[in-house]
């Protein structure tokens, strides 16, 4: 089986490439680097000892992308091509909007004209806003308080119009929570430029010293530390999950909605004394007030991914701390 992977060179569809490869898949990857460097190519490679086939190309080109299809054969689809930045998207919506609705338009409209009906999609768990009941079962009401969510929220839709017009499509939409973590070889993982967004990068850059310290954003939320509580699951287990999604689809049709999460949440000063207990280092944080826009807990209900798709995730707190850190070390 032969699968596109849009937005191939960045941090979930890294990782997520390794995995196709290790199970036998064959893989053709695009992206077009706003967001990832052309290196990771050479390392997928290095790490799997496979090769793969990639273009260098913006997922909202229809004529570069038609290419793609006619040059190979396609099976089936993982969309992670797509802008992810919730402040950045808050700042520049129309660019959001463009790039992500415009590459998913984009795409769906070659599948269609290649009859590749076959797509898992990256959605968040962002699309469920403020959470009214913990844990997050896919079922929950959802919402959004941000243009990037809107986007993902969007997409669902868009997704669901097009199974609803065509029952021949196979879509998996996973909504992921808080991917933390690298490859263990500590050739791929996340190191974004700037201020982060998400804690675990945040925390790395201070641990290199690059940031003089952590800003908790609050410690007066309804917590058992008054810090945020995260699921976060390690990025390799992530990536796992979409291979147990691509074999759900492969042979089942239909639209379902999964979450990709651990289960279990950590509070953010939890995350700081683990990566500094494991990694033996010393995170410096200031408390601050609360950031606009955050919610003091999200975890998973995962049961229904545990069950449908037969995946679970395993890595442990350790192996996400430990590995973010060997992944910057390194680079
Ligand atoms: N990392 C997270 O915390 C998280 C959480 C939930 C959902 N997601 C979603 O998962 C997907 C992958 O996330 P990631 O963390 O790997 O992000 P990433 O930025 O590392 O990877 C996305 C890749 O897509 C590429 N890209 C963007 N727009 C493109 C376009 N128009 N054409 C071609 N390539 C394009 C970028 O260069 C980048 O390599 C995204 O859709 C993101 O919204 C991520």
């Amino acid at each position: 089986m032969q699968v596109l992977v849009t937005g191939g060179t960045g941090y979930i569809g890294s990782h997520t490439i390794v995995e196709l490869l290790n199970h036998g898949y064959k893989v053709v990857a695009v992206d077009n680097f706003s967001n990832s460097k052309k290196e990771v190519i050479d390392k997928i490679e290095k790490i799997t000892n496979k090769k793969i086939k990639f273009y260098k190309l913006n997922v909202c080109n229809k004529r570069k992308l038609e290419t793609v299809f006619k040059e190979n054969k396609i099976d089936a689809v993982i969309h992670f091509a797509g802008y992810k930045a919730v402040g950045e998207s808050v700042q520049k919506p129309l660019m959001y909007y463009r790039n992500n609705l415009d590459s998913t338009l984009t795409l769906l409209e070659v599948m269609g004209k290649y009859n590749v009906k076959k797509i898992v999609f990256s959605s968040s768990a962002t699309v469920y806003g403020d959470p009214e009941e913990l844990p997050i079962k896919e079922t929950a009401r959802l919402s959004t308080t941000n243009p990037y969510g809107s986007t993902k929220l969007y997409i669902e839709g868009i997704l669901k119009d097009l199974y609803i017009s065509d029952n021949e499509y196979s879509i998996a939409i996973l909504r992921y929570f808080n991917p933390v973590g690298a490859h263990p070889s500590g050739l791929l993982g996340e190191d974004p430029n700037g201020i982060p967004n998400n804690l675990m990068p945040y925390i790395v850059k201070v641990a290199k010293g690059e940031l003089p310290q952590l800003n908790v954003f609050g410690n007066d939320y309804d917590t058992p530390d008054g810090t945020g509580v995260r699921d976060y699951i390690h990025v390799v287990d992530l990536a796992l999950g979409h291979i147990s999604a691509l074999e759900y689809i492969d042979k089942n049709k239909g639209i379902d909605y999964y979450n990709l999460g651990t289960g279990k949440g950590y509070s953010v000063l939890e995350m700081v004394e683990a990566f500094s207990r494991e990694n033996n280092v010393k995170i410096p944080y200031k408390i601050g007030p609360r950031r606009e826009g955050d919610i003091a807990s999200c975890y998973a209900d995962t049961s229904k991914a545990n069950k449908k798709l037969n995946w679970k995730a395993t890595r442990t707190l350790s192996d996400m701390v430990k590995s973010a850190y060997k992944y910057v070390s390194k680079n």
